[in-house]
């Protein structure tokens, strides 16, 4: 009996979870379309075990660069240049209903991944695109931390005049915007953090009173403007719009050979690699993974996910060129590490996304 009891424990604990699924309707106020995300989050876990400290961990190690005066100055900057999400952060605050949650406070929120590039290195993430016969399979790992973050992971379902538009799944999309995203019939998307020089806070600064968009409303642009329908269309334009801080953006589309890895800089230009351009001497490559350094460098020696996920790739049987290999690999140590939280696999041609919350694992765990 008791031996039964330890054992569903035990299951228990190293088990995935489901995240929770939100719909987020683009067509209501916008005070009101976040509201149900903090709602639910609270519900369920309570702030003690979700954004209390999550919150609390990145104000000591990624926010302590920022003076009282610099939360102003991103707020003043927000409200000038994005008056609709000003308002969606609006009605997150009330949502939240703290002293300590402040629209400044939301607006630094923004432009967590711009100050963490000046504050922080400690961000990790994999990107897998497999190209199979007529479809792009995209694998994406969340690593971060603290560990809390798994409890404010959501799945949003996004629709707007009553057409759905598509899915994210994320921890930061209190930023109102996203970092993972799969536009419907057009295509996937990930963000990974790029190791590069930091701007200095100056420059950071600079950009932000100009107006230069959070990363997470990069992807909040392609999901909802019309023009941006075809796959090369939406290479072109984030190869090309204006970031402040380095990133890398993994993308597959709806068709045959429709997967490219852009490394952006705020400052410098970096080429783009496909599944059908040749690199370091190779051509047609049948998928391509990104992790967190340039591809046209070796991984080092201390961080080999990279290298331990092409090589899974190179020798997947025919049998396993799908979803079911894709995540075998998201799944293996340590692309699936101590940090990961969720794992999604995307199928833009199929309009497929499936999500689930992932266990800490280490080597010897397994
Ligand atoms: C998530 O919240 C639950 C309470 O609902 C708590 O028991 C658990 O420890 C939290 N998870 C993490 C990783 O902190
Ligand atoms: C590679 O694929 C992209 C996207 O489908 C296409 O735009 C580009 O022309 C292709 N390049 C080559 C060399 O075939």
């Amino acid at each position: 009996m008791q031996y039964g009891i330890l054992f569903m424990f035990l299951s228990t604990v190293t088990s995935f979870n489901y995240l929770p699924e939100i719909e987020i309707d683009l067509s209501a106020t916008p005070k009101q379309r976040w509201k149900l995300a903090v709602r639910t989050i609270l519900d369920l876990y309570g702030y003690q075990n979700s954004f209390g400290p999550v919150f609390e961990y990145h104000n000591k190690n990624t926010f302590y660069i920022l003076e009282p005066q610099d939360y102003k100055t991103i707020a003043n900057a927000i409200r000038t240049h994005y008056p609709e999400y000003s308002q969606e952060l609006d009605g997150i605050v009330e949502e939240f209903n703290r002293n300590e949650i402040t629209f400044e406070y939301l607006s630094a929120w923004a432009y967590f991944h711009e100050i963490a590039h000046i504050s922080a290195e400690i961000i990790e993430s994999t990107a897998v695109l497999l190209s199979t016969a007529d479809q792009i399979i995209h694998g994406r790992n969340m690593d971060q931390g603290p560990p809390q973050i798994r409890n404010i992971t959501l799945h949003l379902i996004i629709k707007k005049d009553g057409k759905y538009l598509g899915e994210s799944v994320d921890w930061q999309w209190f930023k109102v915007g996203f970092v993972t995203l799969l536009k419907y019939n057009v295509a996937s998307l990930d963000q990974n953090w790029k190791f590069s020089d930091p701007l200095t806070k100056d420059q950071l600064f600079t950009f932000i009173e100009q107006g230069v968009p959070s990363l997470a409303w990069e992807y909040r642009y392609v999901l909802i403007n019309d023009n941006l329908n075809t796959f090369d269309r939406v290479v072109l334009y984030l190869e090309q719009n204006q970031v402040a801080c380095a990133i890398y953006n993994v993308i597959g589309g709806t068709s045959k050979n429709q997967g490219v890895i852009i490394s952006r800089d705020p400052f410098d230009m970096n080429p783009t690699i496909s599944l059908n351009t040749s690199i370091l001497g190779q051509t047609n490559y049948q998928y391509l993974v990104q992790t967190n350094y340039d591809h046209w460098l070796p991984d080092p020696q201390n961080d080999q996910r990279r290298t331990i996920a092409e090589n899974l790739l190179g020798q997947l049987q025919t049998n396993l060129r799908n979803e079911f290999g894709v995540f075998t690999v998201m799944d293996t140590y340590p692309i699936h590490n101590e940090g990961t939280f969720y794992t999604i696999i995307m199928n833009a041609k199929y309009n497929r996304l499936i999500a689930f919350g992932q266990p800490s694992i280490t080597q010897t765990d397994n």
